[in-house]
């Protein structure tokens, strides 16, 4: 029997597989987050929103996204998603309600990760995913977002 660990690691390693098939030899910056981000919605249990933000003229703009209607633009450096695109780094959140600014866009959610997406060293806009569950999200499951993200970024190049 395998172990509860190398279990989520396989389903990691699937839904990698899937996004790179679902994403080849399409390079359309849109229509590839559009498809993720319902690929993402309905494969990993237990979120209520998955979806992106670009950057558009220094702020974060919504792009493609499952889940209720969001806020459009957030500024740099605030909430979680700001929070990613200046530090550049992945933003593993166990209680939103502890996360200082933290925007509420949909108040069911209660635990969120963002990934910046960096192309050619540029943060061009974060991947943004948030469940209703309190803790939802595992540092496998940061990793895991992570290798989505990167295979959105490397499809833009394709
Ligand atoms: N909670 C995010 C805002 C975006 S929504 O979750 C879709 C934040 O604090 O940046």
């Amino acid at each position: 029997m395998v172990s509860e660990q190398a279990q989520a690691f396989e389903s990691w390693n699937g839904l990698a597989q899937q996004a790179r098939g679902l994403l080849a030899g399409e390079n359309h910056r849109i229509a590839n987050a559009a498809n993720l981000a319902a690929l993402i919605f309905n494969s990993v249990p237990d979120l209520n929103w998955a979806g992106f933000y670009f950057v558009e003229q220094g702020e974060l703009v919504v792009g493609p996204f499952q889940g209720q209607p969001a806020c459009v633009r957030i500024a740099p450096g605030k909430g979680v998603c700001g929070t990613a695109m200046v530090t550049r780094g992945t933003q593993r959140v166990e209680d939103v309600s502890a996360f200082a600014g933290h925007i509420a866009c949909d108040p069911n959610s209660r635990s969120e990760v963002v990934v910046p997406l960096i192309l050619n060293d540029e943060v061009i806009g974060v991947l943004d995913i948030d469940s209703p569950k309190p803790g939802r999200f595992s540092e496998d499951d940061a990793r895991g977002f992570e290798r989505l993200a990167e295979i959105y970024v490397e499809s833009l190049a394709g």
